[in-house]
């Protein structure tokens, strides 16, 4: 049996790439040998076992027995992940725009258990191997999750009575948004995630076009207006959620006004969560950090070491589960109309 090292490539060594790069060199029986990147020489932190940096797709991936895409986008990240396939490799990634918008491409990988997307929803907080994996057991009656960590931490900074503006420039300082904030204020980052915990719950099949037209973002909130709700003990989250309306499955991204004592609420702020409903397991909660380098860049690891040891990635279910007698929609007010 081959006992070296098995060669991993990076693409992208940003917030999640650097973070990843350095916690992948405390696995002896990986080797992280390349990341692309768009410029070599800007200065970054990658360990004390630096990868050769390239700007060079084919140098990048020459020889990996495991490829992690942390570039982002959808069609040049697409693209290269083709190849990696392509050439054999195993796949990892923390894409959920690439996912979500190019499930033809994309699917077809989860369905044959080889790629590993952990950290594409809710960063190192596990949430898709839940749903994927005991979950299961039951018939899922809704899920309701605040999904992106962008919009948690501005909404907790307003409430603080900061602006809008100096907290998303925080938000970004952090890493924690999009390289495209647009992305996470107008709700479509969440949307991504619920289109993928959507998919593995019930609607394998479900499409971003589905998804798209029942989105909102928080870019109209202010520090006044939830000033204003904390005094009636509201809090405005940004919910993600899929339930049934009794005929069919329904999915939603939208700022509410939710009472201080929910689940989703009691969580803390800045948070995310996933609140899951199954008929035989009742009801889920999953908390923890949605966004960050060394968050996210934790389920990377996890999702590399069982790329290496052939363990099979999530799996979506089969077919489209029917939808469940009507499942209540969260039932509070949201706060901002199209
Ligand atoms: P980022 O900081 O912007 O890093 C992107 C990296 O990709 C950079 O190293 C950049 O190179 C490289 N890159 C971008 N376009 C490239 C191209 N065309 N060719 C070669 N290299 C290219 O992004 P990030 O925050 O790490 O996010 C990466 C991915 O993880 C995204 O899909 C994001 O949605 C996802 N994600 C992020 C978080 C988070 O908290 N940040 C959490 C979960 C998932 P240079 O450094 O040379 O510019
Ligand atoms: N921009 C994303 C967020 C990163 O704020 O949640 C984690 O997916």
């Amino acid at each position: 049996m081959n006992n070296s090292p098995r060669r991993v490539a990076v693409l992208g060594a940003g917030t999640v790439g650097a973070a990843a790069i350095r916690l992948l060199q405390r696995h002896a029986q990986l080797e992280v040998v390349a990341a692309l990147v768009r410029d070599p020489a800007a200065p970054r932190d990658l360990g004390e076992r630096p990868p050769r940096l390239t700007a060079d797709p084919d140098e990048a991936l020459e020889g990996a027995d495991v490829v992690v895409e942390l570039i982002g986008g959808v069609e040049r990240a697409t693209a290269l992940m083709q190849r990696a396939a392509a050439a054999g490799a195993r796949l990892v990634s923390a894409n959920k725009a690439a996912l979500a918008e190019r499930w033809d491409v994309w699917g077809p990988w989860v369905a044959a258990g080889r790629l590993g997307f952990e950290a594409a929803v809710m960063a190192g907080t596990p949430v898709v191997s839940a749903v994927a994996g005991p979950l299961r057991g039951s018939r899922p009656l809704a899920l309701h999750a605040l999904l992106n960590g962008t919009c948690g931490y501005l909404i907790e900074r307003m409430e603080a009575g900061e602006p809008f503006a100096d907290a998303l420039a925080e938000a970004q300082r952090r890493g924690y948004a999009e390289a495209d904030p647009g992305l996470d204020v107008d709700g479509v980052d969440a949307a991504h995630k619920l289109t993928l915990l959507a998919r593995l719950c019930a609607l394998p099949e479900l499409r971003w076009e589905q998804v798209r037209p029942h989105v909102r973002g928080i870019r109209r909130l202010t520090p006044e207006w939830l000033a204003d709700l904390a005094r009636r003990d509201l809090r405005a989250r940004l919910v993600a959620s899929l339930w049934s309306d009794g005929e069919a499955w329904r999915v939603a991204v939208r700022p509410l006004a939710l009472p201080c004592d929910h689940a989703l609420v009691r969580v803390g702020s800045g948070r995310n969560a996933l609140l899951f409903r199954g008929d035989a397991v009742g009801e889920v909660l999953i908390a923890g950090a949605g966004a960050g380098g060394e968050a996210t860049a934790s389920a990377v690891v996890a999702d590399v070491l069982d790329a290496v040891a052939l363990r099979p990635g999530p799996a979506v279910p089969p077919r489209a589960l029917a939808p469940p007698a009507r499942s209540s929609a969260i039932g509070f007010p949201e706060l901002e109309r199209p």
